[in-house]
């Protein structure tokens, strides 16, 4: 059984990693990352330890933050070698945070329940109010435009097209995609509303 402290641990772990991030990941999409797949966890009676501590820590190997340790997930193994937690409780534990990454999985389902569990509370946060804030918060950091119709092409609009949409019907739990309805609708009212605006209908 992960304990209390070992989760405690990884939020201090997680705070840490993210602090000395130069890029501008936050650790806030983390904390809310867990918390999300712990309520998706509890509806489908998954394992919230597992859950938890694999969603603290799905994206301190993530390749464009830590390149060298992707491959081997090294940050992650070694937490949880020094929390003293391995064997079967870290190899799920670290097939969970191998199994959330979009690029590298697509549309491959999650193995376990707990991987389903953290890869769609990692996909709902790119999605809502919240993901529509993410999408241009990381425009603006990487020099993109809103919106440029006759050049879509890296814009944040295009990112819509490109991810976003297609995230409701990748869900692997029906918790979450319960909630991926919802704030699918309200990212489709926004890009509607953005595009009337955009062509003064509105
Ligand atoms: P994570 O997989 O942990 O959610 P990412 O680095 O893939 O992190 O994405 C961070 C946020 O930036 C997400 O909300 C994502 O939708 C958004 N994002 C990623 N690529 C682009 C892009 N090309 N344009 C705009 N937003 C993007
Ligand atoms: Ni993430």
């Amino acid at each position: 059984m992960v304990d209390a402290g070992a989760l405690e641990a990884a939020q201090a772990y997680a705070l840490g990693f993210f602090a000395h991030e130069p890029s501008g990941h936050d650790v806030q999409h983390t904390l809310r990352v867990q918390r999300l797949a712990l309520r998706i966890a509890a509806e489908e009676g998954a394992d919230k330890g597992i859950v938890g501590l694999a969603a603290l820590l799905h994206d301190v190997d993530d390749a464009k933050l830590s390149p060298a340790t992707s491959e081997g997930l090294d940050n992650a193994r070694s937490f949880l070698a020094a929390q003293g937690i391995a064997g079967a409780e870290a190899r799920a534990i670290l097939t969970a945070i191998r199994e959330v990454s979009f690029s590298q999985n697509r549309d491959r389902p999650p193995s376990t329940i707990e991987a389903a569990c953290v890869r769609d509370a990692d996909r709902l946060d790119a999605l809502g109010a919240i993901g529509v804030a993410r999408t241009f918060a990381f425009g603006g950091a990487h020099g993109r435009a809103l919106h440029d119709p006759e050049h879509p092409s890296g814009t944040s609009i295009q990112h819509f097209y490109d991810k976003l949409l297609l995230l409701k019907d990748m869900m692997c739990t029906s918790a979450g995609r319960a909630i991926a309805v919802s704030r699918d609708r309200y990212l489709r009212a926004f890009l509607d509303e953005f595009l009337a605006e955009w062509d003064a209908r509105s």
